[in-house]
């Protein structure tokens, strides 16, 4: 049997350990810290890395002639350092030097706690066992905690340990990234602060954020604790102790590892240093803060769960999936000024940015905290500024958000890049993928849909849906032959195509999913003026200077925009069925992995624009964002008259064409595939949990978890599976579950109420709890019922 609840490596594997790193990373989503072992330092193995949400700084290079910044999430100061040697003259803790006689690591994620056990035999035949256990506090988001238990199994004498916090760090961790500065701390101070703690502070060297950690290290042995001798010690970016205690072979002594971590961009903190100093003795035992981390993580699994009792891989995976999503976007970020980082804060991989991901997270948040999607949506709002500015330099009108967004907002895409086949630094063109925005657009919707949340449309949500949309409105052009607007000049959500052969950094013209979106957000921008209160429209009007002429022309837009097809599928962008046809079977046999196809080509002097080949999910992406009855309504209100056959027939067309290089593809095709094609989703699905921890990729997880795919996998089971939709002020279901998932249960928050659902096979029982609030209607297979709380219902197709 599987212990759903935990994920176990039981040797050491150098060769994995940084992936390893990344899936056993702990987080409170204030800050994360990857699972390297306490006693490493970085290099070719082991890569340790501190993760503050939020927390950017800029660095500046030339490459190939031209200066390029860039805006990382900073690897802070290391708080882990924590090794042992034998006595003054033994040699440190070295795991890639030493006899490994027992290893087990050991990431439970019912209690968010890393364990790893390790039993070792030194070059002079001394056996000693370690066990080291760490979290970081979900109950308190500046803290966190490492406790290691040192046994000496067949030795007595001397016991050395050095525990230090070191300020010495780099953003070193992604190769490709390695001809580019990576020094981000500066002006390290360290200091000592008692006996047993230290502290060091740091800023980064752009933006300027002091950074304070502090760390307290006592000594737990059973029968000699007053005989631990502590000797401070400091390099320039390195402070701590070494503790010495006299052990005797069988005597286990523990070394208890507190930390405090501030900042200067934190709320109710005067000075990070002072803070971190000042809560630092406040702090109880590593146990009693175990003990409310514990009790937090029980809290968040009522709310988050998901049972799944039939599949004990997916139950597993599910949880390991829902545990890195909250590391990285908890209760406490609701108070932060972050938003959702494409890899989690679990490493370095695309620099810590902002893309359209939260289009993917934003489902499983919504139904179960949603204030918490509330506030990352005010991560974009507070941007929309830098978005209106970014407009309007570009000679458009509304808000341009970024493609890859940081601290202030501003587009942090690369504008070159370097093909590691090739060693070839190329243009990047991925600034103009503006359907940024029209993600954002939708997840305001889908936020409001969920919610009913009238003042949060009225503050925020209206302004951001009226700039998208004006943004959009700008962007199409009329085209009098067509006699419909056209859209020029994209890159879809497929990264593959950032133009035509003849001009491939220019974009493609009319991407269908770029069009559609536009159309739709036109509408629900309009529609949103329309919720809100006279009052509230009445402000918005004025202070944005829309007028009715405007919403008018938006809703003449959104029936008139051109959306291309070919041999009765929809095209993904135009002229896309001209280009040539890949040869997939001899690049499959010639390179075995061809996800990165774009790589392979460039590197063959070739370039995959010329190709029918889609790196992932782009027209697809219309049909994870739409039941087929709401897309063909879209349509209709384009002016196409397009029949359901359409859908099965656009998916056989590209599925052979797609190249699956982002792990959000499998997300999409599992999600499309689920009523038509039973066999291929499983194999998505299964892709889908394995992406992280089998990395499916063959690299890219040791530098971050791919968080939309991890989220995505858990909105398969609860909203695909189910056919969950939110829409008209109502839950529409149409459960669909596969048999071999055995029960799948969860809790959903809905417009202020709490229910369960109980799905198995096409039947799904949902139940309100007893409580105040409306009934809540549920639509299924033709058959409503309108829930009060205290109630249940069951349904079946
Ligand atoms: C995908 C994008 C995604 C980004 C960050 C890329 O590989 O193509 O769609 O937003 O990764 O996850």
């Amino acid at each position: 049997m599987v212990d759903t609840w935990h994920l176990v490596f039981d040797h050491y594997d150098p060769a994995s350990e940084k992936l390893r790193e990344a899936l056993c990373t702990v987080g409170n989503g204030y800050f994360a810290c990857r699972g390297a072992a306490p006693e490493v330092s970085a290099n070719q193995t082991h890569y340790p890395g501190t993760y503050i949400a939020g927390l950017f700084n800029r660095l500046t290079d030339v490459i190939a002639g031209t200066t390029i910044s860039n805006e990382s999430l900073v690897n802070i100061t290391n708080w882990l350092p924590l090794n042992f040697r034998a006595g003054e003259s033994g040699r440190w803790f070295d795991i890639d030097r030493t006899d490994v006689l027992e290893y087990r690591q050991d990431l439970d994620m019912q209690r968010a706690v890393l364990e790893r056990i390790v039993k070792v035999r030194d070059e002079s035949g001394r056996i000693t066992k370690l066990i080291q256990r760490r979290f970081v506090s979900m109950d308190s988001p500046h803290v966190a905690a490492l406790q290691v238990t040192i046994r000496p199994e067949n030795w007595s004498g001397s016991l050395e340990v050095r525990s230090a916090l070191d300020g010495g760090i780099r953003n070193d961790l992604v190769e490709r990234y390695r001809d580019l500065s990576s020094v981000h701390l500066s002006s390290v101070e360290t200091t000592f602060l008692t006996h047993d703690s230290v502290l060091i502070e740091a800023q980064t060297s752009e933006s300027r954020i002091r950074i304070a950690v502090a760390s307290r290290t006592q000594v737990r042995h059973d029968h000699n604790a007053e005989s631990a001798e502590y000797r401070p010690f400091r390099t320039s970016a390195e402070i701590g102790h070494i503790i010495s205690v006299p052990v005797t072979a069988g005597q286990e002594v523990t070394f208890d590892k507190v930390v405090t971590v501030f900042t200067g961009r934190d709320n109710a903190c005067g000075s990070p240093s002072v803070a971190a100093a000042r809560w630092l003795p406040r702090q109880g035992s590593f146990r009693a803060l175990l003990g409310k981390h514990t009790t937090a993580w029980k809290r968040l699994w009522e709310q988050f769960g998901i049972d799944v009792d039939g599949d004990e891989r997916t139950q597993r995976v599910i949880r390991l999936h829902l545990l890195h999503v909250l590391q990285t976007l908890s209760p406490h970020v609701a108070d932060l000024d972050v938003g959702v980082p494409a890899r989690g804060l679990h490493g370095e991989a695309y620099r810590g940015h902002i893309f359209w991901d939260d289009l993917f997270v934003f489902p499983v948040l919504n139904l179960r905290l949603p204030a918490l999607t509330a506030a990352l949506s005010r991560y974009r709002y507070r941007r929309l500024p830098e978005a209106r500015h970014a407009a309007f330099v570009a000679g458009y009108q509304g808000a341009m958000f970024p493609w890859q967004s940081g601290s202030d907002g501003r587009e942090e895409s690369q504008t070159l890049h370097l093909n590691p086949r090739s060693g070839r630094w190329n243009v990047d063109a991925s600034q103009r993928a503006h359907h940024v925005g029209l993600a954002i657009a939708y997840n305001v919707w889908q936020y409001y849909q969920a919610t009913a949340d009238h003042e949060f449309l009225a503050d925020y949500g209206a302004e951001i849906l009226v700039e998208i949309a004006r943004f959009w409105a700008s962007r199409t052009e009329f085209d009098t032959t067509r006699q419909r607007f056209v859209i020029r000049g994209v890159i879809g959500p497929d990264e593959f195509h950032s133009g035509y052969p003849e001009a491939p950094y220019d974009g493609i013209d009319n991407n269908a999913y770029t069009n559609v979106l536009t159309a739709w957000t036109l509408r629900k921008a309009g529609e949103s003026l329309s919720l809100i209160s006279a009052q509230s429209r009445a402000e918005l009007f004025a202070a944005l200077h829309i007028d009715e002429g405007e919403i008018a022309r938006w809703d003449h837009i959104s029936r008139r925009i051109f959306v291309p097809f070919h041999d009765g599928v929809i095209c993904q962008f135009e002229r896309y069925e001209t280009l040539r046809e890949l040869d997939w079977g001899q690049y499959r046999s010639r390179h075995g992995d061809i996800q990165r196809l774009d790589r392979i080509l460039e590197a063959e002097g070739e370039d995959v624009n010329s190709y029918q080949a889609s790196k992932q999910a782009d027209v697809l992406m219309l049909f994870y964002l739409f039941s087929s009855s709401e897309l063909l309504e879209v349509f209709s209100h384009l002016g196409y008259q397009v029949t359901p056959d359409i859908i099965p027939r656009t998916i056989e067309y590209y599925l052979p064409r797609t190249s699956h290089g982002s792990t959000l593809s499998a997300a999409v095709h599992a999600w499309v595939l689920a009523r038509s094609r039973r066999s291929h989703t499983k194999d998505f699905y299964s892709d889908l949990l394995d992406a992280d921890l089998t990395d499916i990729q063959g690299g890219t997880t040791s530098e971050g978890i791919h968080l939309a795919a991890m989220a995505g996998s858990v909105d398969i089971l609860q909203r695909c599976f189910s056919g969950l939709e939110l829409r008209d002020d109502r839950i529409i279901l149409n459960p669909c579950y596969p048999e071999s998932l055995g029960t799948v249960q969860f809790g959903l928050r809905y417009r202020g109420s709490r229910l369960t659902v109980r799905a198995k096979g096409t039947t799904v029982e949902v139940c309100s709890a007893p409580g105040p609030g409306l009934p809540v209607r549920i639509d299924c297979n033709g058959a409503t019922a309108d829930l009060p709380p205290g109630s249940c219902e069951v349904f079946a197709l």
